[in-house]
């Protein structure tokens, strides 16, 4: 069946899309495939599934699911969100340029810097909160523009529809690390991205459970070629992932709503406390973009930033008598988790980079869970106490 946008909302296709009850047994749950091969009838003869690299039904349940709640019809499951980035970045080869933004999570620039760029790709960083530095950056061998919105840790956000036609007119793809937001929020494909990437590790998965990420485009010769390379290089998701991510795809509208609901709670509380020198919430008429934040998601998601009104050792009192917050990288489960972006998941940007971008001593980030917004709160208020 097909579980068409325009007919079926997002809840429903989220539950139901890329899964029927199992042919064979009538399984309400796609069951969980744990092979390696498939028999063939004869040689080069079989249902569609040789080797489970290449695919595996699992996998295309959950693969099928994700591209159609991100509005497309071509997703591949990856082992981790990098592995993803990874598997774009092989698009392209030696001599090519990407634009990439300037503030995004660290490990896509390490990526970038420390492992493509000794392969003889080139890469550009700039602010694309003006748009207008994508296309002064663009060069006649942009291939790419990279966009996280909104960014990691800073929170800027980025147009995309303006991004889209600013690469489209160099000739370059748009590719959009929607992680913060999930395709709950946020659907860069239908403001004219080519390639939407994930973490899934985040949101998508949302227990904390495992390492995943999901490379998803509507264009059906970017996904032959997308295919071929998941395949080719083999960065695949493996079976039980895929199967626990395709189970959290179903709870993903609630959770999404729950970590919004909190988010917002924690942000205005930040916002009017003493010991805290500024908050950067998409949802906060505060936040510099929070007009185009309205236009382009649906809501803003579980993820702040906020800098304590001190130095590192007051910023290090808060961070170590949180209770129910933990202290943690990583984001988008249904706990909690608070953390140090200078020292923790942005360590891998060098010092210069972090001063020019504003990620101080002081840049505290929080990934809003699910439990009681009270014990949130309280849990804060305390903590900001030993500032
Ligand atoms: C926005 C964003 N993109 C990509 C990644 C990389 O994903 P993974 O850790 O699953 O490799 C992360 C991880 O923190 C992230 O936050």
């Amino acid at each position: 069946m097909e579980w068409s946008d325009d007919e079926f909302g997002f809840e429903t296709r989220a539950i139901h899309a890329g899964q029927g009850p199992d042919p064979v047994t009538g399984a309400i749950i796609t069951p969980l495939y744990l092979t390696s091969t498939y028999a063939h009838s004869a040689p080069g003869e079989h249902q569609g599934y040789d080797y489970s690299r290449s695919g595996n039904p699992t996998r295309r349940a959950y693969e099928d699911c994700v591209a159609n709640l991100e509005g497309a019809r071509f997703g591949f499951a990856m082992a981790s969100g990098s592995a993803g980035t990874a598997t774009i970045v092989h698009l392209l080869s030696a001599g090519d340029h990407v634009v990439a933004c300037d503030d995004m999570y660290g490990g896509t620039y390490r990526q970038f810097e420390r492992v493509f760029k000794q392969q003889g790709i080139e890469f550009s960083y700039v602010d694309m909160t003006d748009t207008g530095n994508i296309a002064r950056a663009m060069r006649k061998n942009t291939r790419i523009v990279w966009v996280e919105t909104p960014s990691n840790p800073l929170m800027k956000v980025i147009d995309i529809e303006k991004a889209a036609e600013t690469a489209h007119a160099g000739g370059a793809l748009l590719a959009v690390d929607n992680t913060f937001m999930s395709p709950y929020f946020q659907h860069p494909i239908a403001l004219g991205a080519d390639i939407v990437m994930h973490s899934t590790t985040k949101y998508i998965n949302g227990h904390s459970d495992l390492v995943g990420g999901v490379v998803i485009t509507d264009d059906e010769e970017l996904a032959q070629r997308l295919k071929f390379l998941s395949n080719a290089i083999g960065g695949i998701q493996s079976t039980f992932d895929a199967f626990m991510c395709l189970r959290s795809l179903k709870t993903l509208a609630v959770r999404m709503k729950a970590h919004e609901s909190n988010a917002f709670a924690v942000a205005r509380f930040l916002e009017a406390h003493p010991k805290i020198a500024s908050v950067s919430y998409t949802g906060l008429a505060s936040h510099p973009q929070h007009d185009l934040a309205n236009r382009q998601m649906s809501g803003h998601g579980g993820m702040l930033v906020c800098n304590v009104a001190g130095d590192l050792a007051a910023t290090r009192r808060f961070l170590q008598s949180v209770r129910v917050f933990a202290l943690a990288e990583s984001l988008g489960g249904v706990e909690s988790l608070i953390e140090h972006p200078a020292i923790m998941t942005h360590a891998s940007l060098p010092q210069a980079v972090r001063d020019s971008l504003g990620i101080g001593d002081n840049l505290v980030r929080l990934s809003v869970g699910i439990e009681s917004q009270a014990d949130l709160l309280r849990d804060l208020d305390r903590a900001l106490a030993a500032v």
